[in-house]
């Protein structure tokens, strides 16, 4: 990884007076950190994490992975936080062709790639940067507890989406005009530019997840269908559709229309693992450049124990919490990153179904079980849980074995305790828990089986 600033020079200067300054007054390092790098907590527009220097792992080779990849149609799925906005935006500003008036206001004459590993590959730079016509659509806004409303939000992020290219302005149309529109969109794009287009689409879970917890799955279904079937399915305006989500869960039915699509998981795929949460290397990097790098084990105790098809990752939040609060562990994601479905799903079992699996995971323990490709919400009961809680970041999964099944366990410190303390909360009676301190080289300790269909 390289981490970049807006002046690569200029900051190694100000990172190496830093490491002297603490190195003199130790103690006070913890305050004056922030005062040197800054965070992008919460910020996930790459040019703004550029243009007001943020601290940024690079990413860009992400792009060339993409634009490479055979598959025009790509779903890839992460755990809450773990960088999918950032990098749909990074591909975005790489890629499209016309920069909107408000885009060039902000960047000025800064050049957003300067000094990341993409920029180096001036052959690749040179076909593709700045060479298709972008569309990048967000569902994540998409967060009503009725149906109509939740229709409104989706006519908005597609009529915001359509509104930035001024030609194509339709402020007043009808979700079925919209849900049209955006077939019409690319193919205006492609005539206009003589160019195919790319297509982002991100948070995909978010619309179907609502729709359940709020009873309308029938009706988000066909509307999720009437968008996006057209523009996915054979659609010669399209060169290259990046969409992300946490999971394919729920969407089981627009899948099962769309077998083009390659679906890349924390499962079962290494493609695009290393551009989804922060290395190793990254994380080296990032601590001494905050001048923290006393507290690297500490942050490790913590934060260490993903691993995605045997890359080790930390999730970004956690780490950018945790070092933007001057190296004080605590429970940064948690508390943010459970959704109502699953919190809801896990108490709803747990008195009879899950509360011994969750005592052994607490005991940091393992688990046996099946892990579901194609699950809709409506039968997660009480197996495909574990399913679940993978694709959320709760829990890891190692690769299935040959009796078709994966050991799950609780990756971090920061992911238990969290839990745990919810779940004490939540929980009648007492949790039988023992071993209370996981750390992370403990993890692999006694499994049972849960059983699988
Ligand atoms: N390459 C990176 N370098 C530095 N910070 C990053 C990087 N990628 C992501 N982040 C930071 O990590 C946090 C989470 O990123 P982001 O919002 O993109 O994740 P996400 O996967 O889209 O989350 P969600 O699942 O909630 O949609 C943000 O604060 C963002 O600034
Ligand atoms: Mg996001």
């Amino acid at each position: 990884m390289t981490s970049l600033s807006l002046s690569p020079r200029k900051f190694t200067i100000m990172a190496s007076k830093t490491t002297q300054v603490y190195a003199i007054f130790g103690l006070f390092a913890v305050g004056c950190v922030s005062a040197h790098r800054k965070f992008p907590l919460g910020v996930h527009d790459f040019a703004d994490i550029i243009v007001n220097n943020f601290t940024y792992a690079d990413k860009s080779m992400f792009i060339k992975a993409v634009m490479r990849d055979d598959p025009s149609l790509i779903l890839i799925t992460r755990p809450r936080l773990f960088g999918k906005t950032t990098a749909l935006s990074m591909l975005r500003y790489f890629l499209e062709n016309r920069i909107s008036p408000a885009t060039a206001k902000k960047i000025g004459r800064l050049d957003l790639f300067r000094g990341t590993s993409i920029s180096k590959d001036t052959a690749f730079c040179r076909v593709h940067r700045g060479q298709y016509p972008t569309i990048h659509l967000s569902l994540s806004n998409v967060n009503a507890d009725s149906y109509e409303a939740a229709k409104t939000d989706i006519a908005h992020s597609v009529g915001e989406e359509k509104r930035t290219f001024e030609a194509v302005r339709d402020e007043t149309a009808s979700l079925s005009d919209i849900t049209a529109g955006v077939r019409m969109l690319c193919s205006y794009l492609h005539r206009k530019n003589n160019r195919t287009v790319v297509l982002l689409i991100d948070s995909f879970e978010k619309p179907t997840l609502t729709a359940f917890l709020n009873h309308y799955t029938d009706q988000m279904r066909s509307v999720l269908n009437d968008l996006l079937l057209p523009v996915l399915k054979d659609n010669p305006h399209v060169c290259k559709c990046v969409i992300t989500s946490i999971s394919g869960i729920g969407q089981e039915s627009l899948l099962a229309k769309l077998p083009e699509m390659r679906v890349y998981s924390v499962l079962d795929d290494e493609r695009y693992t290393e551009f989804f949460g922060f290395l190793e290397s990254d994380v080296r990097t990032l601590v001494d450049e905050a001048g923290l790098t006393a507290k690297r084990e500490l942050l490790d105790t913590w934060y260490r124990g993903y691993e995605f098809c045997g890359t080790q990752l930390y999730n970004p939040f956690s780490v950018l919490s945790f070092l933007n609060q001057g190296g004080k562990p605590g429970v940064y994601w948690v508390p943010g990153g459970l959704t109502d479905f699953v919190v809801e799903l896990m108490f709803a079992l747990a008195p009879t179904v899950v509360r011994p699996a969750l005592e052994k995971l607490f005991s940091n323990g393992s688990i046996d079980t099946v892990m579901y490709r194609d699950m809709s919400y409506l039968i997660v009961f009480p197996d495909p849980l574990w399913t679940l809680l993978v694709h959320n970041g709760y829990l890891i999964a190692t690769p299935r074995d040959i009796s078709g099944l994966h050991t799950v366990r609780i990756p971090t410190k920061e992911i238990r305790d969290g839990l745990l303390d919810l779940c004490t909360k939540k929980m009648p009676g007492k949790l039988n828990v023992t071993n209370p301190i996981p750390l992370y080289k403990e993890n692999k300790t006694s499994t049972i089986n849960s059983t699988s269909t």
